[in-house]
């Protein structure tokens, strides 16, 4: 059986590497994006998954878009929550707008995907949730107290999840990536990335190969013990 995922904000970095590594491995794959239509189009060109556009942190577009995956390719076994931003300002200096955007993708946009695609799950007895949470969820970062406090709210959410999912067949876990060479965090001031680059014990920034290849592991059919879990991938950068 061709199992179908989803992979949010699903056409660059971590994300895109993910939903192309999902079909290469066989997968039934379709990716989210939100605004960047023109990114959008090449990615689906060249990898030829199907792409979507909607605002995760939009609970009746979230519905709306699960909807029309549903009907064009099938029920959701595997969501990867991927989606997500930042609008990184020290407490000091920082907008209610700027939290709310963060806590709006980075967490609603987790609850609304999963809202939308739970009860499948339940009804088929099979589901591989994995959300993406961050090395600042679990270190804080200067400048991130929405970003931490939102990443660091989808691991408790998912830890909630999985003993929700436990008995049904569904897994839920968190992947806890560190600086990967990405948009985002090519968007640091270059001496500042420059600095945390030096404090990386491995010397280097994670590919996004590196992080999708975690996320094939946790969404396999023979991962189902794998359940409320952090996966750190950090390089060193953080030890718990
Ligand atoms: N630790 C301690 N002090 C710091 C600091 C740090 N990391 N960074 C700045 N400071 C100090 C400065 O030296 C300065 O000190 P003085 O006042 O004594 O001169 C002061 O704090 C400046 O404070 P401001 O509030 O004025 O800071 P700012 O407005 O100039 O810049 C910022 C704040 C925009 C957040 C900037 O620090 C920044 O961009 N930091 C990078 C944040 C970051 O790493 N984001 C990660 C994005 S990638 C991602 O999130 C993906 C992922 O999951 C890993």
């Amino acid at each position: 059986m061709t199992r179908i995922a989803l992979v949010t904000g699903g056409v660059s970095g971590i994300g895109a590497a993910t939903a192309k590594s999902l079909k290469a491995a066989g997968y039934s794959v379709a990716a989210t994006y939100f605004g960047n239509g023109a990114e959008a189009d090449a990615f689906s060109r060249q990898s030829s998954i199907p792409t979507y556009e909607w605002n995760v942190a939009d609970f009746a577009a979230t519905q709306k878009g699960i909807a029309a995956v549903t009907r064009d390719i099938g029920p959701v076994d595997i969501l990867v929550n991927n989606a997500g931003i930042t609008r990184d300002s020290s407490l000091h200096k920082m907008t209610l707008d700027q939290w709310r955007a963060v806590i709006d993708v980075d967490l609603g946009g987790c609850f609304n995907t999963c809202r939308a695609v739970i009860e499948g799950m339940r009804e088929r007895q099979f589901g591989r949730i994995v959300n993406i949470s961050s090395i600042n969820a679990l270190s804080g970062q200067f400048g991130q107290t929405n970003y931490a406090a939102a990443k660091a709210g989808v691991i408790g959410f998912t830890k909630a999840l999985a003993l929700e999912g436990a008995s049904r067949g569904i897994t839920a876990n968190a992947i806890a990536p560190g600086y990967t060479d990405t948009e985002m965090v090519r968007a640091v001031p270059e001496a500042i990335l420059k600095e945390i680059v030096a404090s990386i014990p491995v010397g280097r920034l994670a590919t996004p190969d590196e992080i999708a290849r975690c996320v094939l592991f946790l969404v396999g059919e023979d991962a189902g013990f794998i359940t409320g879990a952090t996966l750190s991938i950090n390089g060193g950068k953080y030890m718990i």
